[in-house]
């Protein structure tokens, strides 16, 4: 069994300070103490290119379930963007005692039946950041504005730039994410009827950054000559696209969106390589899956303020993140620290916008 999820990439991360609770397949062992009971709790998350998942959902779930419930497990599994893997990780972690998954799908309609198989088991689920039909609970951000806020941004941008008009390209995120649907038409909302020109749009297969460089190296030559902007849905997209153009010769780069305020996108944009970040505060969100995965394993209804499609939800509010606010939003939340963000090579930009 250990071997089987090995092969699957799972972990479990025993959480009980005594630490005898080898990883082993089984029920959870009853510890006794008072309050909440050692419950097992599967966190499965899609992929590992975009920074966000290992650098702080992981991370920021296991320390809000240790610090809600001391003798909770958490077993843990990335998928890495193949969903027929992330089923078998379900299913392992449920043979393992899981008694609810939080998971974020790869494939948001295959993932209904993760969540059909895993109810009829008894093991409710929380969709995390990603919607599935049918889950017990649902806490994201609220995406379409999401995609909103990267269009208006990108208008401004322009705007801020003299360009009037002129086309732009859209590189969205993976067809089988719901979130980039929601993405792409929160940007199609402002984009439309901007006076600008959607000249022409890619869905990312997996999100790949390789994927988004190609595609906008594909389109240099037909597009280059009247290209103002482009759409990236994240900064991971917006990275490969900043690459095909600096690699193709575009120069001044036109302005670029992204989304999850990675460290290298802030960077980019203080080096003026990117106009825009989107910031989604993991804490609260990785806080908020944690409580109400308690919840749920003890039987407990899930606190939402929000509905999706008939599922309980907290939409959490995205920020947009330009040069001008770095300093007051992911530095005043300490996201990441000064001295990671302004490295020597940007340590004159970061004194030019007082980020100290
Ligand atoms: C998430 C984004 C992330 C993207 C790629 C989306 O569902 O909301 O934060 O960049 O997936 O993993």
């Amino acid at each position: 069994m250990v071997g089987a999820a090995l092969a699957l990439g799972l972990t479990v991360t025993g959480l009980a300070a005594c630490g005898d609770n080898g990883s082993d397949a089984g029920s959870s062992g009853a510890t006794g103490g008072s309050g909440d009971s050692a419950k097992k709790i599967a966190l499965l998350l899609p992929e590992n290119k975009t920074a966000r998942y290992e650098a702080f959902d992981k991370p920021l779930f296991e320390a809000a379930v240790k610090a809600d419930c001391a003798d909770c497990e958490v077993i843990y599994s990335n998928a890495n963007q193949d969903a027929a893997k992330q089923q078998q990780q379900a299913e392992a972690a449920i043979t393992q005692g899981a008694e609810v998954l939080v998971m974020s799908a790869v494939d948001g309609k295959s993932a209904v039946t993760i969540v059909q198989n895993a109810k009829a088991q008894g093991v409710p689920v929380i969709a995390y950041d990603r919607f599935i039909a049918g889950s017990d609970y649902y806490v994201s951000f609220d995406n379409k504005k999401v995609g909103e806020l990267q269009g208006t941004g990108l208008v401004e941008a322009l705007k801020a730039a003299g360009k009037t008009s002129g086309d732009i390209v859209m590189i969205n995120g993976s067809p089988t994410d719901a979130n980039a649907a929601d993405f792409k038409a929160g940007a199609h909302s402002v984009l439309d009827s901007s006076g600008y020109t959607v000249k022409a749009e890619f869905d990312t297969p997996d999100w790949s950054p390789d994927n988004a460089q190609e595609w906008m190296e594909s389109q240099i030559g037909a597009v280059q000559a009247n290209l103002v902007g482009v759409y990236a849905a994240n900064d991971g997209t917006a990275g490969g696209a900043i690459a095909a153009l600096k690699g193709g010769g575009v120069n001044p780069l036109p302005p670029v969106t992204g989304q999850d305020a990675e460290l290298a996108a802030i960077q980019r944009i203080i080096s003026g390589d990117q106009a825009l970040t989107i910031y989604k505060a993991i804490k609260p969100q990785a806080e908020d899956a944690a409580k109400n995965a308690i919840a749920l394993a003890n039987k407990q209804k899930p606190t939402a303020s929000a509905d999706k499609e008939g599922v309980p939800a907290t939409l959490l509010d995205p920020v947009v993140v330009t040069k001008a606010n770095i300093k007051d939003t992911i530095v005043a939340d300490k996201f990441y620290d000064v001295a990671d963000i302004c490295t020597a090579e940007y340590a004159a930009k970061c004194t030019e916008l007082g980020i100290s």
